[in-house]
């Protein structure tokens, strides 16, 4: 180990964790990384619900309990994804903030992706904030920066059969079916759509689909997952 530079300028908070410089932004909808106060306001927007109470769009049902153990399994859950930010493995969820005010998460999830340049999302907005349209832009978003800024070939998604708002995003969008899953959801089996998205879709769609979109910091978070030429 090197001993370190007597007068070297300490580290800035971006060199120590690259993805805290991330900005993906278009018009009023940004995606960043959620700080703690920012994780605190989503857990209460959690906490104040997800869905209606009679449906579960997830396999792990966080969003049952009390408001307060709903607001705290986001914290814990949120707190323990940010050990999963490396090359090997990554679960990234961003906030998404419109007009700077946090109303859900978008997620990209890859292990490998250097090899196999195909990640998965996953995402979730405030009850108080469904079909108005942030649900599809928010995914634009996220594909913009696997696609654009991360070199993905493939974006995956799934959805149970049951759930309209992801289905119509993801319909939305043009993705390709990609086979099913059966699964058990509180204690009941499910159907699970897999959907695709590849590039040469992306590309063919690129007037209709891609937002005006500005993004920050993604060399270095390139860096931070191993995809830089450096690295
Ligand atoms: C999935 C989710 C993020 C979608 O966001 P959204 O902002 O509500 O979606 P949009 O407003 O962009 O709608 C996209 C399309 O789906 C349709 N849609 C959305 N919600 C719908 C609903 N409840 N019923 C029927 N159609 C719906 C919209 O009409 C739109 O299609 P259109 O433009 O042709 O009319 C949001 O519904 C959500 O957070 N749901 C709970 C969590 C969840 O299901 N997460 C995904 C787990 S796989």
């Amino acid at each position: 180990m090197t001993a370190p530079e007597q007068d070297a300028p300490p580290l800035t908070d971006v060199e120590i964790w690259p993805l805290l410089g991330v900005r993906v932004r278009s018009g009023d909808l940004e995606l960043r990384a959620p700080d703690d106060r920012t994780l605190l306001d989503l857990a209460r927007l959690a906490a104040r619900g997800v869905h209606p109470p009679d449906y579960m769009p997830f396999l792990v049902p966080w969003t049952r309990g009390t408001p307060v153990q709903v607001a705290r399994s986001v914290m814990t859950y949120q707190w323990g994804l940010r050990q999963r930010t490396t090359p090997a493995d990554w679960a990234i969820e961003l906030a998404v903030l419109h007009d700077g005010v946090p109303v859900g998460t978008q997620g990209m999830y890859a292990k490998d992706f250097a090899v196999t340049r195909s990640a998965e999302t996953g995402s979730w907005l405030g009850l108080e904030h469904h079909h108005k349209g942030i649900g599809t832009r928010m995914r634009l978003l996220i594909l913009h920066l696997l696609f654009e800024g991360l070199g993905a070939e493939h974006a995956t998604t799934s959805a149970f059969v049951d759930n309209p708002g992801s289905s119509g995003v993801t319909r939305k969008i043009g993705y390709r079916p990609n086979g099913v899953l059966h699964q058990a959801r509180e204690g009941g089996a499910v159907e699970s759509r897999l959907y695709v998205l590849d590039r040469a879709d992306w590309d063919a769609r690129r007037d209709d689909l891609r937002l005006d979109v500005e993004m920050e910091g993604v060399e270095a978070l390139r860096d931070q997952l191993g995809l830089s030429a450096a690295s």
